[in-house]
């Protein structure tokens, strides 16, 4: 099976925020977990760098576009994947040549099909969206904007463009995206995001203005070159271009549909005009896209130019990478919204990482070293443990069907949880100074491993490499990610552990 999975591809006016690298580790785990599957995965990421936001931006900071996000690119979102450790397979930038031939081909299609019309136009437009507005995308501004109607995400006026540019005949695909909604429910998940985009559509669409003559930051319309593409447009397409749309047909086709996974704010762009683009091209629909929630911190969505930003390297530096992955994947019900405070993430990484994982895993380990000299005893685990290893390997794979990261985490840990109650219950310490009671000692002990190997091993692709630590502890030769995720209950138990380096260090807060 194949599977390939998106994030958006991020605008370089700024750094990035923990917002940002949410989608990216959400998408990574999911890429993770395929290719523990078995299945030939690609994940993609990249930059999005043309339009008036990034020129206005390198404008204000006195340099060339090309200057500034050459610049940004390289010192901040290239680094940030490391920072998250993120094992993406391409990285693709929109000012790169290999996006721009496909773009100009795409768009030619197009025109050559008879989707695209010049004619006369006057909107409203946001260029921290880099969208079009309708009245109902505005609100009264407050403070220096009192009086005004402003961009109800950034708080800004809107610009009032007039211009004659082309437009792509959006709204002839009315009828094709209801019937996409309708008998592909899971096209748009989650449900709260399918529904609010059924009913836009349904009110019915209006064409779409996708070029722009006042600025020339951007790639040309390939048959009028004083026109760029409306960055929006474009940037849709880096999911064909990366993947060598119109120039190696090989690659496309063992890629292509595509799993986006997106921010809400950005459903309606992937799930109303891309297909509706993919109708007129010919070419197949995606396979799925995913509109998650947003972070918030004190109660608001979480963002730079609010000041409210918070960029990821500030915690991994605190807490480590594994458990920014962790805390961000399973914290947060992965569709809805979700609050972010350092004092959640200090009480969860200390209980649930420290105490709950990684004593449990240095417990088990002193045992068989202790009781066992090391050796780990070649014995099935308990009946009603074994059948709840393979019962949290089912759920924990058919989440990831489902997009629903936090509960397969919650799968994993709910072996954790039980496995702590299981050595309290059984208290093998007693058990240890009766010499008839060697047998089930060895058996709680083996259970002990063989759940802790299947927690590692669901873990994986969140916590790589605390996953990574643990298995070796328990004795793991290879690499963890060698295992198949969906047989995670059935690892072959090694004949020894080994020596577990630690795996969350308590946190000294100053
Ligand atoms: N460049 C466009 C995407 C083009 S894709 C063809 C864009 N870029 S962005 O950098 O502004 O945002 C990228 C993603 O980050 C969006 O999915 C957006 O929802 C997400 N987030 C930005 N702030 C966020 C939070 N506070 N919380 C969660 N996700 C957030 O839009």
């Amino acid at each position: 099976m194949g599977f390939y999975v998106t994030t958006p591809i991020f605008y370089v006016n700024d750094v990035p925020h923990i917002g940002h690298a949410y989608n990216i580790v959400a998408a990574d785990t999911l890429a993770r977990w395929h290719r523990m599957r078995g299945d030939d995965t690609w994940m993609l990421t990249g930059t999005d760098e043309h339009g008036q936001k990034i020129l206005r931006t390198a404008m204000a900071n006195s340099v060339s576009p090309t200057e500034w996000t050459d610049k940004l690119v390289e010192n901040a979102w290239k680094p940030n994947l490391e920072v998250l450790n993120v094992a993406n397979d391409d990285f693709i930038r929109t000012t790169e040549d290999r996006h721009r031939v496909g773009v100009q081909k795409f768009l030619q299609r197009l025109y050559d099909a008879g989707f695209i019309y010049h004619g006369e136009f006057e909107a409203e437009y946001c260029v921290g969206c880099e969208e079009y507005k309708t009245p109902g995308d505005l609100v009264d501004g407050v403070g220096e904007y009192e009086g005004q109607s402003v961009c109800a995400i950034h708080s800004r006026p809107t610009e009032t463009v007039k211009e004659a540019n082309y437009f792509f005949k959006l709204s002839e695909f009315q009828d094709r995206l209801l019937e996409l909604y309708d008998t592909r429910p899971d096209y748009v998940q989650p449900a709260s995001v399918r529904n609010e985009l059924r009913s836009f559509v349904a009110q019915g669409l209006n064409d779409l203005s996708i070029s722009r003559s006042t600025f020339d930051w951007g790639i040309k319309v390939p048959w009028d070159d004083s026109h760029v593409v409306y960055v929006w447009f474009e940037a849709l397409m880096n999911y064909i271009t990366a993947i060598g749309y119109g120039v190696d047909d090989e690659q496309f086709e063992r890629r292509w549909p595509g799993n986006h996974i997106v921010g809400k704010d950005i459903a309606r762009f992937h799930a109303v005009i891309w297909p509706a683009m993919q109708m007129a091209a010919g070419i197949e629909i995606s396979e799925r896209v995913y509109g998650h929630g947003w972070l918030l911190v004190g109660g608001e969505k979480m963002s730079k130019s609010k000041a409210t930003g918070i960029e990821p390297k500030q915690i991994t530096e605190v807490f480590g990478i594994d458990a920014f992955r962790y805390y961000f994947m399973s914290a947060i019900h992965f569709g809805s919204d979700g609050s972010f405070s350092w004092e959640d993430l200090d009480s969860r990484y200390h209980a649930e990482l420290a105490n709950g994982l990684g004593n449990l895993a240095s417990r088990v380990i002193a045992m068989v070293n202790k009781y066992f000299g090391g050796e780990i005893p070649q014995v099935p685990s308990e009946d009603a443990l074994a059948e709840l290893f393979r019962s949290e390997t089912d759920r924990a794979n058919s989440s990831i069907d489902e997009f629903q990261i936090h509960d397969a985490v919650d799968a994993a840990f709910s072996i954790v949880d039980r496995l702590n109650g299981y050595i309290t219950e059984t208290t093998p310490w007693q058990l240890a100074k009766d010499e008839s009671k060697r047998d089930r000692l060895a058996e709680v002990l083996a259970t002990n491993v063989r759940g802790l190997g299947t927690a590692a091993i669901l873990l994986a692709p969140v916590m790589p490499e605390s996953a990574q630590k643990l298995w070796r502890g328990i004795g793991g030769a290879d690499e963890v990610t060698d295992q198949r995720i969906q047989n995670a209950h059935e690892w072959e138990v090694p004949a020894r552990v080994d020596e577990l380096s630690p795996l969350f260090p308590r946190i000294e807060q100053n």
